[in-house]
């Protein structure tokens, strides 16, 4: 019999038709240098221009921290530049250790374990844990990796309304038998909301399930000296005994750490695919991490600042009548509703001078989009009073133009 198999281009094309039509193209622009805050951006006609970045996630100011960035440059002296292998074969290095442990004392915790990324680590946990026969229950606006780590893992996965926890309740009670694990983002990544880590917390010891916060947003910026979601939810490891830290927020660089309960990172570290068959950070990563966590823990400005800002941008936003969503980190989402209206605001922004990605479906639910506007404590006041200004027009000049062009 002669196949028929779909073409996968064909499909490609299709697809990528289908989100043209939806106004849901992704592009990447390319960062040519930066200067603090500012970003000089490739244009598509060759042409380059600088731009004040209010869309990444540099929290705290240090991915070009002078301090960091000399750590990188001493350790990739000493210690070149790869790992040279994996962690359980050649590739595990003092400097991955000494990261490691400075996490689990921030977070006064008994063991951390270092990947790199986020991403890869949220795959590990949930994949290294469960199993068939098991459960995943999920905060619907979880972060991507979690959802495709439950995937993965070949679990039963339910997800519950969003920050839900008597949905997460109903969820876990309707899969009584196998392990359980509840898994939540601490700060939502899109939204900028907190997960109510105290209720889910009491729902997941009655129901015997394993409480797993990623802390990617959280960490650095929220709880006592930026310890995360889970200290400042007076939350032990007895009661969330896994979260995870990612360094390429807050912290300025990129990789991530598992910390928590010393037996279960002792199973991951030995079994987690993720893991295991993946070559380690380059050893001058980790050592520009560790410097760049020294200074979260202590430089206690850099959030006092961060939150300065936080507070000066709502209440002009506000003032202002913008539609902002109830945040108080330093993600402060504006609505949008539409597709169109989002990038039309992002292009309003991009024209005077502001980088302000538009988020779309399928990272957002659809109807949602958004402009996802991110404080660092690297921002000045008036860079922040001037973007809220632009934002006012952007909104008004879409209202005029889809006034104008309404039947
Ligand atoms: C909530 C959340 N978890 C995990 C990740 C993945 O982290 P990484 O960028 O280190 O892969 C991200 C980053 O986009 C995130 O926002």
């Amino acid at each position: 019999m002669a196949l028929d198999r779909p073409d996968l281009r064909a499909r490609a094309r299709a697809e990528r038709e289908a989100r043209t039509q939806l106004q849901a193209r992704r592009v990447r622009r390319t960062v040519l240098r930066r200067d603090g805050m500012r970003s000089e951006v490739a244009g598509s006609d060759g042409s380059t221009r600088w731009l004040l970045n209010f869309c990444g996630n540099d929290y705290l100011g240090l991915a070009s921290h002078f301090q960091v960035s000399g750590a990188l440059q001493d350790a990739a002296a000493l210690h070149g530049v790869g790992s040279g292998g994996s962690h359980l074969v050649s590739g595990h290095h003092a400097l991955h250790d000494a990261l490691e442990r400075e996490i689990a004392d921030w977070l006064q915790l008994p063991a951390a374990l270092l990947f790199g990324s986020g991403f890869a680590a949220n795959l590990a946990v949930v994949q290294g844990l469960l199993g068939e026969g098991d459960a995943c229950v999920q905060d619907r606006l979880n972060h991507a990796s979690l959802i495709d780590a439950a995937r993965l893992a070949g679990c039963r996965l339910r997800r519950y309304p969003h920050a839900d926890a008597q949905g997460a309740l109903r969820q876990l009670r309707t899969l009584p038998e196998g392990a359980a694990m509840l898994a939540t983002d601490g700060v939502f990544s899109m939204d900028g909301d907190i997960a109510p880590l105290r209720e889910l917390a009491i729902v997941a010891r009655v129901q015997q399930a394993l409480l797993y916060v990623d802390d990617a947003h959280g960490i650095g910026v929220v709880g006592p000296d930026g310890r995360g979601s889970v200290v400042e939810a007076r939350l032990d490891v007895e009661a969330v005994p896994l979260q995870l830290v990612t360094l390429g927020k807050a912290l300025g660089g990129c990789g991530a750490v598992l910390a928590g309960d010393a037996d279960l990172i002792g199973h991951l570290a030995e079994t987690a695919r993720p893991y295991v068959y993946t070559t380690a950070l380059p050893p001058a990563v980790a050592g520009a991490a560790l410097t760049a966590v020294r200074i979260a823990r202590h430089e206690h400005w850099r959030r006092e600042r961060l939150t300065a800002l936080v507070q000066r941008f709502r209440a002009r936003a506000l003032r202002l009548g913008l539609d902002l969503m109830p945040s108080q980190t330093p993600i402060q989402p504006l609505r949008c509703g539409d597709n169109a209206t989002a990038l039309a605001m992002s292009a309003a922004l991009d024209a005077a001078g502001f980088w302000v990605a538009a988020i779309r479906p399928p990272t957002v639910p659809d109807g949602q989009a958004r402009l996802r506007v991110t404080l660092s404590a690297a921002h000045g006041d008036a860079d922040v009073d001037a973007l809220v200004d632009a934002l006012a027009t952007a909104r008004d000049a879409c209202a005029d133009a889809a006034r104008r062009t309404r039947p």
